[in-house]
């Protein structure tokens, strides 16, 4: 099968087919979720949170991305693969922007980065896009803007607030992004960004009406035993199944049970 692209995501708004994404940091859950048939896989920044144990997002670097990036690109071969670019790699000039999209490309094997921000950002997208690298847009909650969000808030539940994420959903698909992440926003913006755009959104608590979905895979297979947020269904419990089976091997090597001569070399 061959892979995915940004104009297979594309189509799939038109045709009013739900788009599909969930986050992976390493080989073997992007293999998994590759085979059954996720149509992009984020390396999202949130492995910061999720993989390495920070509180935030904002400690991840390149390097860092550049690592589960190829670690991802191993595993899945069908699945579009969005490369999160990290805090500090695109803010401060639109050279280090470019160079350091085009690592996550050239290095990283991805098809695709992802940053945060609206209309502030759309000349970085354009810088990007202009060379050739598809960008995906985030507004909304931006996890990277977490000291000016005081925290992790829902976002446009007030007018002006709301106003500025439709503009900002309009700048981002000016600017020629290929899909646009909306975070934790209500679901009526939502719909009414989703309505407004030609580019697919990606929702992650907002909503049922946008074009597709994204989830944190810690996330939705119970992995994460810090606080996860109201958006987030989980559909396995895959940390009672881990436990026991550590649990048991403890037991057994501590009574001696394990390795028989089955497991052992004559
Ligand atoms: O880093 C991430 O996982 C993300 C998604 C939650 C959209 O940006
Ligand atoms: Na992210």
């Amino acid at each position: 099968t061959k892979r995915n692209t940004i104009l297979d995501i594309g189509l799939m708004k038109q045709k009013q087919e739900k788009i599909t994404v969930l986050t992976a940091y390493d080989y073997p859950f992007a293999q998994l979720m590759d085979r059954v048939g996720i149509d992009a896989i984020l390396v999202g920044d949130s492995v910061g949170s999720v993989f390495s144990g920070y509180d935030n997002t904002l400690p991840v670097t390149l390097e860092e991305m550049l690592y589960h990036t190829r670690a991802v690109v191993r595993g899945a071969h069908q699945a579009l693969i969005i490369a999160d670019m990290p805090f500090m790699s695109y803010q401060v000039d639109i050279r280090d922007a470019r160079l350091n999209a085009g690592r996550l490309i050239k290095e990283g094997g991805a098809q695709a980065v992802k940053l945060e921000g609206g209309e502030h950002m759309a000349t970085t997208i354009r810088a990007i896009v202009d060379i050739d690298i598809p960008v995906c847009g985030h507004i909304g909650l931006t996890p990277q803007s977490i000291h000016r969000m005081g925290g992790f808030k829902v976002q446009g539940r007030e007018d002006e607030q709301a106003r500025q994420i439709l503009a900002d959903a309009k700048a981002v698909e000016a600017a020629g992004a290929f899909a646009l992440v909306l975070e934790a926003i209500p679901r009526e913006l939502a719909k009414m960004v989703t309505d407004a755009v030609s580019i697919p959104t990606i929702g992650i608590g907002a909503g049922a009406d946008c074009d597709g979905q994204v989830l944190v895979i810690h996330d939705i297979l119970g992995l994460c035993d810090k606080y996860s947020p109201k958006f987030v269904k989980r559909y396995a419990d895959i940390s009672t199944t881990i436990t026991a089976g550590i649990e048991e091997y403890i037991k057994e090597v501590k009574e001696g049970e394990f390795p028989t001569t089955a497991h052992s070399f004559k």
